[in-house]
């Protein structure tokens, strides 16, 4: 739980800017790459981690979802990018490792560069697990770790860096962790900078 109450002050601190340093996300090749994910969302969406709200104009329209994630003043922010959205989002303040959902609640989970951040990511797959339908569908646009030796030596001499920093991890092994959760991976494709950002489909 020290974790968890580390993380929360990390991300409530980066809040303030993390809309100027990620206003990428919004444009370019990622808002294309959050459109075509979002756009295969289904039924009762739950989005881990939804941060400042950079996905919420990308769910198609009327659909259900919720947003949960650790940091309120993050969470703040993305409640201001809901004002004019119609069939707004309810978002709500909640640890992705202990999700006070019932089992099979959602249809699709998603999650966008947040593998990187929560403190026991396998722990916080394995709820995913719990709350996805089991005909659900995972999809996830994420950073990890190279396969690259070079590029994974590079990832891990910087990471005690910038996880201290930024408060993201720059070597976790995404999918691996996915396969320990017990969820199994459909679908894997490289997106940016070799196969460190990856778009990932995984189901029960
Ligand atoms: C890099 S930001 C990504 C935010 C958003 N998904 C995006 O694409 O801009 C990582 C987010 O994960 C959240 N987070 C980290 N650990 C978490 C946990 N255990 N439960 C819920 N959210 C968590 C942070 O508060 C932060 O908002």
């Amino acid at each position: 739980m020290r974790e968890q109450g580390r993380a929360r002050d990390k991300w409530n601190r980066n809040s303030a800017l993390y809309d100027l340093f990620t206003f990428m996300e919004v444009r370019g090749k990622n808002a294309e790459v959050r459109a075509e994910m979002l756009k295969e969302t289904r039924g009762r969406i739950l989005e881990v981690g939804i941060g400042t709200g950079h996905s919420i104009a990308f769910f198609p329209e009327g659909s259900e979802v919720v947003g949960i994630d650790i940091s309120e003043k993050m969470l703040c922010k993305a409640k201001a990018k809901t004002e004019a959205q119609k069939g707004r989002p309810a978002l709500l303040n909640m640890d992705a490792e202990k999700m006070g959902f019932k089992d099979n609640s959602f249809d699709t989970v998603v999650s966008t560069c947040v593998f990187c951040s929560v403190p026991d990511p396998v722990e916080g797959l394995s709820e995913i697990k719990r709350v996805l339908k089991p005909d659900g569908r995972l999809l996830m646009y994420e950073h990890m770790i190279s396969r690259n030796p070079l590029l994974a030596l590079m990832l891990n001499a910087m990471n005690p860096f910038v996880s201290r920093i930024m408060g993201s991890n720059v070597n976790r092994d995404t999918v691996g962790n996915i396969v320990t959760a017990g969820l199994r991976v459909t679908r894997e494709r490289n997106v940016r900078f070799f196969d460190i950002f990856r778009r990932i489909d995984a189901t029960h």
